[in-house]
């Protein structure tokens, strides 16, 4: 089995090639994915107008880059998978519906995918792994932590109730004047800083309910801002770093009471797994290390590349489906909102 992945939900336009045989990432045929970012710099965070005007100028190179990277043709395909929703809608407009044109002129089936599905089911394509497990999904748009318990089943044990934990790391960037995407920067300048100089809040430790909340966060950061302005390198350095630390404590609180849930439930995960751009975060996957190993879980981070926006986890997530014989219509549309908790088989 071959299928061909898209992906133009935010501000990547990527396609992919994955097939059925093999093991892990060597799975993965090609993953082309071209960022947009630098469009975006100038406006600190992603303009739905641009996004979706680069992807139509970017996406048909880009898929044939893909096929021809995969040394794939349109006709050795089993399926055409793309991204449907959630995400910026005019971008998956273009995607979508480059998908259906492939499709309808190759004869080929049509899998319109989750993007968090695609998140979701990263560690099947890099691990093999069986269900059930519990999620941690943290990007841009996204702070939830799941129980998959199979292609389109999924329980959402706790979300954001205000902000993601990505739009937390990327108002903080914005803030410090750091840039865009904020993550890797504010990362790279908690580096040199002191995680315990700022006394940050953690929202929402310590409720039985495993729920996120980060907007209390931004609002902190602000007066600590203040206080020690003006900001020197090493000012910004500790801000950077009490607030990574702050989200850190905030995630693994979270965890574990989304670990006593299921053992109250009497369910063993075989795993730990995160997903999403901010899994990227190394303090914040060694921290998730040590909850799995106090637990005796297995963890299971995909590499940074497939942590991130892509298409290889579009077209995985689309074989996912094919095997079971999900298809979908031509007729299918997008979708900006799309909880994975509303996922039907088969739409
Ligand atoms: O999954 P993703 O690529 O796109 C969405 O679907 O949102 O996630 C992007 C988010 C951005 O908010 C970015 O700032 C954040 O992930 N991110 C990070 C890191 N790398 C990316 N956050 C913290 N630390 C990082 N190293
Ligand atoms: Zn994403």
């Amino acid at each position: 089995m071959r299928l061909l992945g898209i992906e133009t939900s935010c501000d990547e336009t990527a396609a992919a090639v994955v097939a059925g045989q093999g093991a892990g990432a060597d799975r993965i045929l090609s993953n082309i994915v071209l960022s947009q970012a630098d469009a975006h710099l100038a406006f600190g965070g992603v303009v739905p107008e641009i996004a979706a005007r680069a992807h139509v100028d970017a996406l048909d190179a880009v898929i044939a880059a893909a096929l021809k990277e995969a040394g794939t043709a349109l006709d050795d395909l089993d399926a055409i998978a793309a991204t449907a929703g959630p995400g910026l809608m005019g971008g998956l407009i273009v995607g979508l519906t480059t998908a259906k044109a492939l499709a309808l002129a190759s004869g080929k089936p049509l899998i319109a995918v989750n993007h968090l599905e695609g998140h979701a089911l990263t560690a099947r394509l890099t691990d093999d792994l069986d269900f059930p497990y519990l999620l941690l999904l943290v990007s841009g748009g996204h702070s939830q932590i799941v129980v998959v318990d199979g292609v389109s089943r999924y329980r959402l044990l706790g979300t954001t109730i205000d902000d993601a934990a990505g739009e937390a790391f990327d108002k903080t960037a914005k803030m410090l004047g750091l840039g865009y995407p904020g993550g890797p920067k504010v990362e790279a300048a908690a580096s040199t800083g002191n995680p315990t100089r700022f006394a940050l809040p953690r929202p929402m430790v310590g409720r039985p309910q495993p729920d996120f909340s980060f907007a209390g966060l931004k609002t902190a950061l602000r007066l600590a801002a203040e206080e020690a302005s003006p900001l020197s390198g090493q000012n910004v350095a500790d801000i950077c770093a009490s607030f990574q630390a702050a989200v850190t404590d905030c995630i693994a609180d979270r965890l574990s009471v989304s670990l006593d849930i299921l053992q109250a439930e009497g369910i063993r995960p075989t795993a730990l797994v995160a997903a999403g751009g901010v899994a990227a975060n190394e303090m914040i996957r060694t921290r998730l290390s040590n909850i799995a190993e106090g637990r005796g879980l297995r963890l299971v981070v995909p590499p940074l590349n497939l942590c991130g926006d892509n298409a290889a986890m579009i077209a995985w997530a689309g074989l996912e489906r094919c095997r079971l014989g999900l298809f979908d219509g031509l007729d299918v549309g997008p979708q900006a909102r799309w909880p994975l908790t509303e996922l039907e088989p088969g739409q």
